[in-house]
C-alpha cells in the first residue's frame, strides 16, 4: 500500500526546527517557528500557568471524558473575554479545539458543510497553514493583495479594491492582529471599511486571532474583531492560547461561530461537535482547564496579564534594538520597518537564495520569504542577526 507513495512535502516551519536541531554550530540562531523566548533563549512556562497547573493537579479528582465541545466553562470565558461589550456575545457559540489549527479545521469544515461552493480568501502572503487547512476541507482558496514588499506595510487600498469582488459565496480570512508572517496589520479605518463591504456584499469574515496581547494590548488587538462582530450577522473566529498563555504544546484553542441569532450559532456549534466526533472526538483538556482557572481567578488573571504585558513590552524593545543596530551597521534606515510591525514576526523580503545562504553560511534559520521570529531573539543575539543579514546582502 505504501510503496507507491510519493515523498510528502515538508512543512516549511516545522522542518526548520529539525534542520536547526541537526546543525552542530554553537552560535546557530533559530528564528523559525513562532515561540516566545526570554533573554536566556528559553520558552518559559508562565507563572500563572504553573500555579494553575499545580492547583489543577491537586484538585482534579477525575480524568473522565469531558464532552464533544470540550470544557464549556473555558468556552464561556473565552467568548466573554473576546466579545466583551459587543451584542455578538449573545448570538455566539463556542467549541474548544486542539489549538487554533484545530479551530481553523472545524470552522473550515463547517463552511464546507454549510456552503460547499464557498471560496475562502486569504491574504498574500498568509500563515502557511491557512491554504492547506482550507483545501483539506474541500474549499477553494484565493488570495487578496496584502503586503507591499517595498514599504513592508499593508497596501490597504489594493486590499480593499480587491475585496469589492467578494459576494455571498465568499469567506474572508483575516488576521485579528500581529499578521503572520508579515507583522504588518491593517488600520481601524480598514477594519471599518471591511465591515461596510461585508454589509453591502454579504461575504462572511473569518478572523484568526492567534497573538492577542502581543501586538499593542489585549483590547486593542481584539478591536477589529469586535467591530466586525458588533456590526455583522455572521462572523467566524479561530482563537489560540498557544502564544498568550504560552501553552503551545497543550494545543488549546477555540472556534467561535457568531450567527444572526443564537439559534443559528448553536446549529453551527452542533455541526462542529459532529465534525469533531468524526475527527478527534474531543480536545485535550489540560490547557483549557488551566486557562479557565486563570480567567476566573482575579489574582491569577492579574498575574497572567502582567506576564503577558511584560512579553509584549519586551518584543517591542527587541524591535527597537534591532532597528538601532541595523541603522548603525548598515548606515541606513532600510530596516526601520521592524519597529512598525507588531507581534512575533516580520517579513524581511529575503530571497529564497538569501534564506538558504543565511542558514547554510551563517547558521541563522528563518522561514521562507524571510520571516523572522523577533520574539525568539535575545538581546545579546541581535548583533549576530544583523551581521548575518548584511553578509547575505539584505
Ligand atoms: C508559526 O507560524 O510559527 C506558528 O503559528 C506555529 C504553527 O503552528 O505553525
Amino acid at each position: 500500500m505504501f510503496q507507491q507513495l510519493d515523498a510528502p512535502a515538508k512543512d516549511p516551519i516545522l522542518s526548520l526546527t529539525v534542520a536547526y536541531r541537526e546543525d552542530a554550530r554553537e552560535d546557530k540562531l533559530d528564528l523559525g517557528i513562532g515561540v516566545y523566548r526570554d533573554s536566556q533563549g528559553h520558552t518559559p512556562v508562565m507563572q500563572a500557568v504553573r500555579s494553575a497547573a499545580l492547583t489543577l493537579a491537586d484538585q482534579q479528582d477525575s480524568k473522565g471524558y469531558v464532552g464533544l465541545a470540550g470544557n464549556e466553562r473555558f468556552n464561556d470565558l473565552m467568548s466573554q473575554f473576546l466579545l466583551a461589550g459587543t451584542s455578538a456575545l449573545a448570538r455566539s457559540a463556542t467549541i474548544q479545539t486542539p489549538g487554533a489549527s484545530g479551530a481553523l479545521r472545524m470552522l473550515g469544515e463547517l463552511i464546507a458543510y454549510a456552503k460547499p461552493n464557498a471560496t475562502v480568501w486569504i491574504s498574500r502572503p498568509s500563515y502557511v497553514n491557512h491554504q492547506p487547512v482550507m483545501e483539506a476541507c474541500g474549499l477553494e482558496v484565493r488570495e487578496y493583495p496584502y503586503f507591499d514588499p517595498d514599504t513592508k506595510l499593508v497596501n490597504e487600498a489594493a486590499m480593499l479594491e480587491s475585496l469589492r469582488q467578494l459576494g455571498p459565496d465568499d469567506v474572508l480570512l483575516l488576521h485579528g492582529c500581529c499578521h503572520n508572517p508579515t507583522g504588518a496589520d491593517i488600520s481601524m479605518a480598514t477594519w471599518q471599511a471591511i465591515a461596510d463591504l461585508a454589509e453591502q456584499q454579504g461575504f462572511v469574515p473569518f478572523v484568526d486571532l492567534a497573538y492577542q496581547g502581543f501586538g499593542d494590548n489585549l483590547d486593542a488587538d481584539a478591536a477589529g474583531l469586535r467591530l466586525l462582530a458588533e456590526r455583522l450577522p455572521e462572523v467566524l473566529v479561530a482563537v489560540s492560547c498557544s502564544k498568550n498563555f504560552g501553552l503551545y504544546r497543550e494545543r488549546t484553542g477555540a472556534a467561535i461561530v457568531i450567527g444572526a441569532t443564537q439559534a443559528d450559532a448553536l446549529r453551527g456549534k452542533g455541526h462542529m461537535q459532529r465534525i469533531a466526533r468524526a475527527t478527534y472526538t474531543m480536545p485535550p483538556d489540560h490547557g483549557a482547564a488551566i486557562v479557565a482557572m486563570i480567567l476566573e481567578n482575579d489574582a491569577l488573571k492579574q498575574q497572567w496579564l502582567d506576564e503577558l504585558q511584560a512579553m509584549q513590552a519586551r518584543i517591542q524593545r527587541l524591535r527597537q534594538q534591532l532597528v538601532a543596530e541595523f541603522r548603525s551597521a548598515s548606515d541606513s534606515h532600510r530596516f526601520d520597518y521592524f519597529a512598525e510591525h507588531r507581534g512575533m514576526f516580520s517579513v524581511t523580503g529575503l530571497s529564497a537564495e538569501q534564506t538558504q545562504q543565511l542558514s547554510a553560511e551563517q547558521g541563522v534559520y528563518v522561514v521562507g520569504g524571510g520571516r523572522v521570529n523577533v520574539a525568539g531573539l535575545s538581546e545579546d543575539r541581535i548583533g549576530k542577526l544583523v551581521s548575518a543579514f548584511l553578509a547575505v546582502g539584505a
